[in-house]
């Protein structure tokens, strides 16, 4: 059964959690305290590659309040998490005296007051023998990762695709090294008793942070409780377990108090990774109807040492659009880098600027317009895999998302549309995203007070998971949405998805779906031979739920409230778990769909200054069934906005001996109100076929096309090609 939309569905509420953010009560992980706890500070790495050739520990821990200082040469052997089918953890931290980044920690100071930790942080005295580390993507002595997941894609025959083509582009794109940044320090609070552990940590995926801490310590996960019941942002950055929390929790092991950590800005720079930098070379052949003969996306990204996190980023590519010849490649280079991670749309962000950029130098080659070029290479079916997808609402993004924007209205020739001294610039992108929906849990018990209490191990990171998952709840339950309450952020709860790869309100959902279904079952078989029920012997397909009673679905007058139920019987609650796997695309004949886009960009260019203002962005988005247009619209606005910032300002410097030259929000330039236009968002998708509730993730689309639709209309405002992100005013001069 799918649900019918209609109550509670759509439009949109407001938050739930909304009231306890704005009033600061909402306890974010750096909010917790326990009695006696102390204060975990971490040392990190001057150099980026060589030996850590002595450590003096004297002066630190003589230093006031000082109650522990941990190097590699005291530190336990601590094992590396468990690979995950998902984002893999990353090695453990003071092992040995090897240095391989920037950052590194050397060591942990653990103090009775963060005072005291920072102070006696600086005197830790590390003396390196430094190497000279890879920085270079290009770098020949680099050791290359090729392709560890089989994600590269190769149909047809690319090289004669381009021969026989009209019009061809070949040309390089570049992105620079972006920092995550969510406003929130990422903070952990760790509480052991005997080998139980609790730990508050600002992450996107409890459950790993539970594997990962029992592997290294030796310790049962059964134990180990993670509570995250909200973050300060994510963007990916909590994706993975990361060495601080390790050592929060190997501090407090080696005191025996609790222990609190809270990441500096710096800190949050090179411990919480970033979006690597790309190299993409793009080779695209038309015909003289525009028809694409070729399509090759060839990219290099880097990779840490003694990292597997790998992350394709041309490999969306392949299915973007219907070509007979496509080669896509991702190649990683080891480098001395902090360990990256996933950056909201992790991968596409960069491979779509390249290929949307390179289209748009195509439609210009070949002399038709950009928006034409994208319809007559719409892939209708899955290109690689020649099935149907499950939706694809793109075609009315590009149409709907045209007539919104006002694109009929642009003036081809690149230079031509001014008002006074600034010239104006139309650009656009179309966006296929990538689905990912892992396997997930939710619980569902209805009570006696007629009230439901839902649940699941997952994660809120601001995308609104609270509420929707209330309101598709109170739906499938049919009870108003204050009497039902959704907990999450608790390894206590049922098993949940990383809220991550777009994928937590499919996957999460769904299994909502099927605990709600289940416990209305529960009530069906309690009433199963009940005579005084008036739903005895009913099936579950022949009711719904509404107003707090099941009733028949073609006779409403016939049913009976949950309370009723409960209390003839005796019950307390009745209670139901419910799970989410997705099927196999060969199973059901189609390719299960992500979201879909078409973002639309006005730019103003002061040719004099170089100076590039956004004016308004419309983006047209098919993400399925919307379950609240209000939070839907939010994450459309903050990836955007996250688009805007990766088109024009965000790039993290790294300086010649591998330091992070800019690691902080002073010198590391995000938008801020002044840069925001208008952003237009509109929803144009028809409910998806591939889960019970229709839905797509929304979390990153919208930041997808925004950096290939500024360059875009960057170059139809002044005739200037800039393959080469952040667009800074000098590269415009
Ligand atoms: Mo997203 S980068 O998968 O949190």
């Amino acid at each position: 059964m799918t649900i019918e939309a209609v109550r509670l569905i759509g439009p949109g509420v407001d938050r739930v959690d909304g009231p306890l953010k704005v009033t600061g009560t909402a306890t974010y992980p750096g909010d917790f305290s326990y009695p006696d706890m102390a204060h975990a500070v971490l040392v990190r790495a001057t150099v980026a590659a060589g030996r850590i050739r002595g450590v003096r520990t004297a002066a630190a821990e003589g230093a006031p309040g000082v109650l522990a200082v941990i190097t590699h040469r005291n530190a336990p052997h601590l094992n590396r998490g468990p690979d995950t089918p998902f984002w893999r953890q990353p090695p453990p931290p003071l092992q040995d005296d090897r240095i391989l980044h920037f950052g590194q920690y050397v060591g942990v100071v653990v103090a009775e007051t963060a005072e005291q930790a920072h102070a006696a942080g600086h005197l830790l005295d590390v003396d390196y023998e430094a190497a000279e580390p890879l920085l270079e993507l290009d770098d020949p002595r680099a050791e290359v990762v090729t392709d560890p997941w089989g994600m590269d894609a190769h149909r047809g025959d690319v090289a004669a695709g381009l021969a026989a083509a009209d019009s061809t582009v070949d040309a390089i794109y570049t992105t620079p090294d972006e920092t995550n940044n969510p406003m929130g320090l990422f903070a952990t609070v760790a509480v052991w008793d005997g080998d139980s552990l609790t730990v508050h940590d600002s992450s996107q995926w409890p459950e790993g942070v539970r594997a990962t801490l029992a592997a290294a310590f030796g310790v049962p996960e059964s134990g180990i409780r993670v509570l995250v019941p909200f973050v300060g942002g994510g963007f990916g950055a909590g994706l993975r377990v990361w060495p601080h929390v390790v050592l929060t929790a190997l501090a407090a092991r080696t005191i025996r108090r609790p222990v609190k950590l809270v990441l500096t800005r710096p800190e949050m720079f090179t411990g919480v990774g970033h979006r690597t930098r790309t190299i993409q070379r793009i080779r695209l052949g038309a015909d003289r109807s525009g028809r694409l003969t070729a399509l090759s996306h060839e990219a290099r990204d880097s990779i840490a040492v003694e990292d597997d996190n790998f992350e394709p980023v041309a490999t969306d590519s392949a299915w973007a659009y219907a070509c007979p010849n496509a080669d896509v490649q991702d190649v990683q280079a080891r480098l001395n880098i902090p360990l990256p991670t996933s950056m909201r749309a992790p991968g596409q962000a960069q491979g779509n600027f390249a290929l949307e950029s390179a289209m748009d130098e195509l439609s210009y080659a070949i002399g038709m317009d950009p928006l034409e070029l994208r319809l007559r290479n719409y892939a209708e079916e899955q290109p690689q895999l020649g099935l149907p997808f499950s939706s694809k609402g793109l075609r009315a993004c590009f149409e709907q998302g045209a007539e919104r924007f006002g694109w009929s209205a642009r003036d081809p020739r690149p230079g031509s549309m001014r008002d006074g001294s600034w010239q104006i610039g139309y650009g656009m992108a179309g966006v296929s995203f990538f689905w990912f929906q892992p396997p997930c849990q939710a619980r569902a018990s209805l009570r006696a007070d007629g009230t439901a209490l839902v649940g699941s191990a997952a994660t809120d990171i601001g995308t609104g998971t609270y509420t929707v998952m209330t309101q598709l709840s109170a739906e499938l339950l049919g009870l108003p949405l204050d009497q039902v309450q959704f907990s999450l952020g608790d390894t206590n709860l049922p098993s949940a998805a990383p809220e991550g790869g777009s994928g937590l309100t499919m996957a999460l959902g769904s299994a909502v779906h099927s605990a709600c279904r289940g416990v209305i079952q529960a009530f069906l078989d309690t009433v199963a031979d009940d005579p005084a029920s008036p739903l005895r012997g009913c099936r579950l397909e022949d009711v719904t739920a509404e107003d707090g009673r099941i009733q028949l679905s073609h006779g409403p007058a016939r049913g009976e409230a949950y309370a009723d139920i409960l209390a003839r019987h005796s019950l307390a609650e009745l209670t139901a778990d419910g799970s989410s796997a997705p099927p196999k695309p060969e199973d059901v004949g189609m390719v299960p769909a992500g979201a879909f886009a078409a973002q639309f960009a006005e730019v103003r260019v002061d040719p004099d200054l170089g100076l590039v203002r956004v004016a308004r962005i419309v983006s047209a988005v098919d993400g399925g069934r919307i379950l609240n247009e209000k939070t839907a619209t939010s994450q459309i606005i903050g990836g955007t906005v996250g688009g805007i910032g990766m088109a024009l300002l965000e790039e993290t410097v790294t300086d010649p001996t591998g330091r992070i030259a800019n690691a902080t929000l002073g010198d590391y330039l995000v938008p801020v109100n002044a840069d925001i236009p208008s952003l237009e968002v509109l929803f144009v998708g028809e409910p998806d076929r591939f889960n019970p509730i229709g839905v797509k993730g929304v979390g990153e689309v919208g930041l997808v096309g925004i950096a290939a639709a500024i360059a875009n209309a960057v170059f139809h405002a002044t005739g200037r090609r800039i393959r080469s992100l952040p667009i800074t005013l000098d590269k415009l001069l």
